[in-house]
């Protein structure tokens, strides 16, 4: 299977199967324990159906849209996933570039390959930044005034992982950051050369923002469940994100948002999005997907707030289906690390070509000239 054969993200998962040593695989395609979420973080779009309206000249399609004060050239961005460099040796730059490229968002993990000063070197694009909230209170002041310098446009929190969750897949292939050679996968690692000989004289590892104040995970290889429950505060709250939010002092989304509740106080404390997400269902297996709650949380707030939806997304037409019920944006993990590790850079353009083509296409066969056009009338949950 090469590059051109990849049409869909089912294809790209493919090819990324093929090409990494299994830890690696398994680490992003994974979810927490039995995985439900994850997998009804896709299906649940099937539950509903778009009704197209004909006859409406769509000689001219316009599928950008604006969200987080930038222009986007069409409502679908890149999610924060952590540490690109273990999925293809050009990392961020790979991901970055191609975002830019297309003219969507691209987002830095706080856990990435890459810091914030090289990637805002590799693309010029719009960039956001995704938080974690370490337990050292500095390194979070450290990373948004190293964003605001950098010119990064937009900031979010990742609310849902408190504690890491059971992903039982790391646990069988012994998955560690950085990735190390234990018995479990040596053989994977000798059946995958290419990947094997790139990332041991590619650039060398390192969680680029955080390296300088913690040698976990870096230089101390971890588990990133052991990581996340080592290093995180679990005492996060409210007044936390507010805290970032005055800090930051621009566009501050909060990842993870799941209940109408949780999206009042958002809106309280100032945020200017909530990106609704389970995390790819890498955490609280069990909970509600983005899709099913998205338009409960858009009837209550979604004047108040832009709603972003985070998961799931495998297809334009999820994306059309996540606009008629409300959201502004949506965005992706999973879908684009696949075709990082398929193809590098030009894997993540060839995966942003399709899903573009596909909205654009599946925008023109609704009769919708734009995405104010895609409204709620143009979706049923009838049988
Ligand atoms: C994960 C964290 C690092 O999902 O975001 O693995």
């Amino acid at each position: 299977m090469k590059l051109s054969d990849c049409y869909n993200v089912g294809d790209f998962r493919k090819l990324a199967k093929q090409k990494l040593p299994k830890p690696i695989f398994h680490y992003i395609d994974g979810g927490a324990d039995d995985e439900v979420t994850l997998k009804r973080n896709t299906s649940s779009f099937d539950k509903c159906d778009l009704i197209p309206s004909v006859l409406t000249d769509v000689s001219h399609v316009d599928i950008s849209t604006t969200v987080l004060g930038q222009k986007i050239n069409f409502p679908l961005f890149l999610s924060p996933t952590a540490m690109h460099q273990m999925y293809h040796s050009d990392g961020e730059k790979a991901t970055s570039r191609a975002a830019e490229k297309f003219g969507t968002f691209f987002s830095l993990s706080t856990m990435a390959t890459s810091s914030i000063e090289q990637v805002s070197e590799f693309a010029s694009g719009p960039k956001m930044f995704q938080l974690y909230i370490h337990k050292d209170q500095g390194l979070t002041d450290n990373l948004i005034d190293r964003c605001k310098q950098s010119g990064f446009k937009a900031m979010c929190l990742t609310v849902d992982t408190i504690v890491a969750g059971n992903r039982e897949r790391d646990h069988r292939t012994g998955f560690t950051t950085p990735p190390s050679l234990t018995l479990e996968s040596l053989f994977s690692f000798a059946m995958h050369p290419e990947w094997s000989l790139k990332y041991l004289f590619g650039p060398k590892f390192k969680l680029a923002n955080i390296a300088h104040m913690t040698n976990k995970g870096t230089s101390i290889e971890m588990s990133i469940m052991d990581y996340i429950n080592q290093q995180f505060d679990t005492s996060m709250n409210w007044k936390h994100a507010e805290y970032a939010i005055k800090r930051w002092g621009g566009p501050f989304a909060l990842k993870g948002i799941m209940s109408v509740e949780d999206a009042k106080r958002a809106i309280d404390i100032g945020a200017s999005a909530i990106m609704i997400s389970n995390h790819g269902g890498r955490q609280l297996d069990g909970s509600r997907s983005p899709f099913d709650q998205l338009e409960t949380i858009v009837d209550a707030v979604g004047d108040k707030i832009e709603v972003i939806l985070d998961g799931g997304i495998q297809r334009g037409t999820h994306v059309l289906k996540a606009l008629a019920l409300g959201a502004k944006a949506c965005s992706m993990g999973k879908a684009y690390l696949y075709a990082l590790s398929a193809g590098g850079q030009p894997g993540v353009e060839r995966l942003l070509s399709k899903l573009k083509d596909e909205i654009e296409r599946g925008m023109t066969l609704m009769g919708c000239r734009s995405v104010q056009e895609l409204t709620k009338d143009k979706i049923t949950f009838d049988k």
